[in-house]
């Protein structure tokens, strides 16, 4: 049994969508690690019946998070909308075991300030006429780690910043919990 820890710092239907997709697998257990104590992500943990935890910013940046992590035999880590910067000390503990998603296309519209709708504002601004999601292992660089998988969507002229997210949104769902059964259980 592998246990995953899904950091997020909003909404988290991801983390709702990727605890649904594995509900029956008894090789992998989540918990909820956010850095925000009312983050709606909460909310949808009581429904699933998931265990969720807060630790701020500080205690990312102190220590605490990775001697959370390690005692509860953290196997794997998952950022899953998660907004902070991975310290070194984490990096460096689990190397090659932290995956991140990214709204877009990464190289493009990656690095620090973009993430959720200034991603997608970004994409209509430059007219661009696809955009997508990457999956990614995280590295001391905001999304500058190892490209694990990419999938894309058409951008049409006439979609919002809103419209693209909602694109994107259903690319993540179709495919982050693939790719993390993948990535855990069969490499
Ligand atoms: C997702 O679209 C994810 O790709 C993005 O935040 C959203 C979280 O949505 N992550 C980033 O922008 C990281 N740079 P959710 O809370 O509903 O899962």
């Amino acid at each position: 049994m592998k246990k995953i820890a899904l950091l997020a710092s909003g909404s988290g239907s991801n983390v709702e969508n990727i605890v649904r997709y594995f509900h029956s697998n008894k090789e992998l257990v989540f918990f909820v690690l956010s850095n925000k104590k009312e983050a709606y992500v909460h909310e949808r943990a009581k429904k699933l019946n998931l265990p969720a935890y807060t630790i701020d910013k500080t205690g990312f940046e102190n220590g605490e998070a990775l001697q959370f992590l390690l005692d509860e035999h953290t196997d794997f880590i998952v950022l899953a909308g998660f907004l902070l910067k991975i310290p070194e000390n984490i990096l460096h503990v689990y190397s090659g075991k932290i995956i991140n998603i990214h709204p877009a296309l990464l190289p493009k519209y990656g690095g620090k300030g973009m993430y959720g709708h200034h991603v997608h504002e970004a994409v209509v601004a430059a007219k661009e006429t696809e955009s997508g999601i990457t999956i990614h292992y995280v590295n001391e660089h905001y999304d500058e780690g190892q490209i694990i998988f990419q999938a894309k969507c058409e951008v049409l002229p006439a979609d919002s910043a809103e419209e693209v997210a909602r694109k994107v949104h259903l690319l993540e769902y179709r495919y982050f919990p693939e790719v993390i059964e993948q990535i855990v259980l069969h490499k």
